[in-house]
């Protein structure tokens, strides 16, 4: 192709595609998942029933909705074969690392997966083996980390029961599953179910585009989000205000480190929202209502408000119009639900799974071409090769 080429570094101003899944308004704060906003569906649906409706475009009927809950109930379990293949990986292993090495292998298992011309049951099928063995995937990788012994999902339980379950519970006593903890993974779940065209959602697309298997593409997702700047912000955020805690720091002098750039604020700052994340808003009052029920009193979340409040009345945050993201409050709650800070972007994952999903099937049925942008290029000149003897 000949003809001008508009340089976009990080795509700031591109659109790669039109879509009909999310709707956000970066100036008003507003996120909607095929239409419905999130402050309803994040108050009166479950996670399963948001994850059909991004996947698959409307609010289920309680038929549709069953049978979702049953296929995906009836493929919680992975192959036993792949016992093996965790039992491989050192207990020093990044969560992230084991989920997105075991989802891309989930494709040897399902060899289908593999056509280019998939039917659409296989596709059906390949994302029902997603949304269940995900989670069972994630809590074994929690599993590996501990080095406990991993429980297998126990299908009398609902989506996040049977989650917490395979992560929490002990051979040596019994577990009872807490309905506050349930019902805040749900609604942590889907705050983070879709976000249009951010980079881990790009990744599916280009990936997608060459028509590689929906398990490599999904794999290819979660490597994406655990960039400190993408998913892995949830777990800096905490390190950041345990560093702040414990050094004993007072926040004006962690500030004056931010405003000369020694470090970012984790967790603030969004390349579409100018103003406040309506995740944020969201899960900022949801921390209050767990730790409230759970009895908890955290410090960092003391000192994550002070932070905000801070952030919020400085010249240096306005100007640049730095906000809290969807990252800043989670991994309070991810903490108030005893989760390790290196699960929270493996929580993100299993969150952001339906829209990486849908996203990807959007694409396969839109017939997007590949993915191949075009470059200017800065480097060198024709020349002639230089012989050893010449070489400086
Ligand atoms: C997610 O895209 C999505 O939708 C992502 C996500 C999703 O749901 O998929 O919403 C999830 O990834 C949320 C973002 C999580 N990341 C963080 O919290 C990491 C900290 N935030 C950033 O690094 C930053 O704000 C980004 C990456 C989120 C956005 O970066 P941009 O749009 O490329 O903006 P930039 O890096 O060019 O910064 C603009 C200015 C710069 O100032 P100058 O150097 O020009 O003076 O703002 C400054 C930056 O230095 N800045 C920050 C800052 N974020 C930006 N300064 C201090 N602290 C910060 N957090």
């Amino acid at each position: 192709a000949t003809g001008l080429v508009t340089l976009d570094p990080g795509y700031k101003n591109t659109g790669s595609t039109t879509s009909a899944i999310t709707f956000l308004d970066g100036e008003k704060g507003v996120l909607r998942y095929r239409g419905y906003n999130i402050e309803e569906l994040a108050e009166k649906a479950s996670f399963l029933e948001v994850a059909y409706l991004i996947i698959f475009g409307e609010l289920p009927d309680q038929a549709s909705l069953t049978k979702f809950q049953t296929d995906v109930t009836n493929h919680t379990l992975i192959h036993e074969d792949m016992r093996k293949i965790f039992d491989g990986f050192p207990t020093t292993s990044h969560p992230m690392v084991v989920l997105s090495s075991l989802i891309s292998v989930l494709s040897t298992f399902y060899p289908g997966s593999m056509e280019s011309n998939r039917s659409d049951e296989e596709v059906y099928m390949s994302i029902v083996r997603l949304i269940a063995k995900v989670p069972t995937i994630a809590a074994w990788s929690y599993k590996n980390e501990m080095g406990h012994p991993v429980n297998y999902p126990d299908n009398s339980l609902n989506y996040g029961a049977r989650f917490l379950k395979m992560m929490f519970a002990l051979p040596t006593q019994e577990y009872d599953i807490d309905p506050v903890m349930v019902s805040a993974l749900n609604k942590i779940l889907i705050l983070h179910a879709d976000h249009e065209q951010n980079c881990s959602t790009s990744t599916i697309r280009i990936v997608g585009s060459s028509l590689a298997n929906i398990y490599a593409s999904v794999a290819s997702a979660t490597n994406a989000l655990s960039g400190p700047l993408h998913g892995g912000a949830n777990q800096q955020v905490i390190e950041m205000l345990e560093a702040i805690h414990s050094s004993g720091a007072t926040i004006d002098e962690f500030m004056e480190k931010v405003k000369n750039r020694e470090m970012r604020l984790m967790g603030f700052g969004h390349r579409v929202y100018k103003n406040f994340d309506p995740r944020a808003k969201i899960l900022k009052k949801a921390c209050d209502d767990i730790l409230s029920k759970m009895g908890i009193e955290d410090p960092l979340l003391d000192i994550a408000k002070k932070l905000e409040k801070i952030a919020l009345e400085d010249e240096f945050f306005i100007e640049r119009k730095l906000y809290p993201n969807v990252d800043f409050y989670s991994g309070i709650i991810y903490r108030a639900m005893n989760l390790p800070t290196d699960m929270f972007t493996v929580m993100f994952a299993m969150g952001r799974l339906p829209g990486w999903i849908a996203q990807w099937k959007e694409m396969l049925e839109m017939k997007q071409p590949i993915g191949r942008p075009r470059q200017i290029y800065t480097g060198e000149n024709e020349r002639s090769f230089v012989p050893m003897s010449d070489r400086k």
